[in-house]
């Protein structure tokens, strides 16, 4: 049962984010924080794969503070499925420490349920990703997997994407070039400096750049001669967003 709040609002905020002051059913107060609707997405993914996992399922398994939970969350079915395929050398040493079996993709036929975080996320369930730099990874991830769900907080759940700077992986001999063309395209990217991805590449988030076709812009950015790829989500968006608000976990499905 997720649905748990009955009333809130908003009352400050702090560094983990929007603190949630809530009434519950028997009148009494209480305080959500972020951390908290993060912790109930986590749960609200358990409980939805739970029913769905096979001996030798594999689950692609994400990056951040939102995929860390649900990987401690996952100790509990640990015996129910084969392992994961992460994406980023942060999750899978998490993987590891919990004693859950890590693969290298190219080892697998398949993943069956992939679940990750994001920074926004739309009505048509695309995403930005890549706020932790693992965008490529999550990327490939994400294109192998039957399945694709999504784990956020409200804070993430926007009308329009593009708020969020757009995080774009460059080859770092090119970061100059990919970084006059995204201004070419209306941005004004920025590089993360000190940042090295898994991959060994360089990060530019790309500010004042408001996404009104993300499938569009996916592609243009991905034209661009020494990008690796960008955080865009719209070619393959998630298929079921489960979404923490101080009311409850909201599901939202894809209708592609
Ligand atoms: C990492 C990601 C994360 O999913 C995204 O940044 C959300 O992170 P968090 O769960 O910590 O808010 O894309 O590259």
């Amino acid at each position: 049962m997720h649905r748990q709040f009955f009333f809130s609002r908003p009352v400050f905020t702090r560094g983990t984010g929007t603190l949630y002051y809530t009434i519950n059913a028997t009148g009494s107060g209480a305080a959500v924080t972020q951390d908290e609707l993060k912790q109930a997405v986590a749960e609200a993914a358990l409980d939805y794969i739970k029913p769905r996992l096979e001996r030798d399922s594999i689950l692609g398994i994400g990056t951040g503070s939102t995929a860390n939970l649900f990987i401690d969350a996952l100790v509990g079915v640990s015996g129910l499925f084969d392992g994961a395929v992460a994406s980023s050398e942060a999750s899978a040493d998490r993987l590891r420490r919990h004693g859950i079996p890590v693969y290298d993709l190219n080892t697998v036929d398949a993943i069956d349920i992939y679940v990750d975080g994001a920074d926004e996320c739309n009505p048509q369930l695309h995403l930005i990703k890549g706020g932790g730099a693992a965008l490529t990874r999550e990327k490939i991830v994400a294109a192998v997997a039957r399945e694709f769900v999504c784990i956020a907080d409200e804070s993430k759940w926007v009308k329009h994407l593009g708020n969020f700077p757009l995080p774009v992986e460059v080859i770092p001999m090119a970061r100059s070039h990919v970084a006059r063309e995204l201004v070419k395209l209306g941005g004004n990217p920025i590089w993360r400096e000190g940042v090295v991805t898994d991959n060994g590449n360089v990060i530019l988030d790309v500010y004042n750049f408001p996404i009104p076709q993300p499938l569009a812009t996916e592609h243009a950015i991905n034209q661009i001669v020494g990008v690796v790829t960008n955080g865009l989500f719209a070619a393959r968006p998630a298929d079921v967003v489960f979404l923490g608000t101080p009311d409850g976990v909201n599901t939202f499905t894809s209708n592609r």
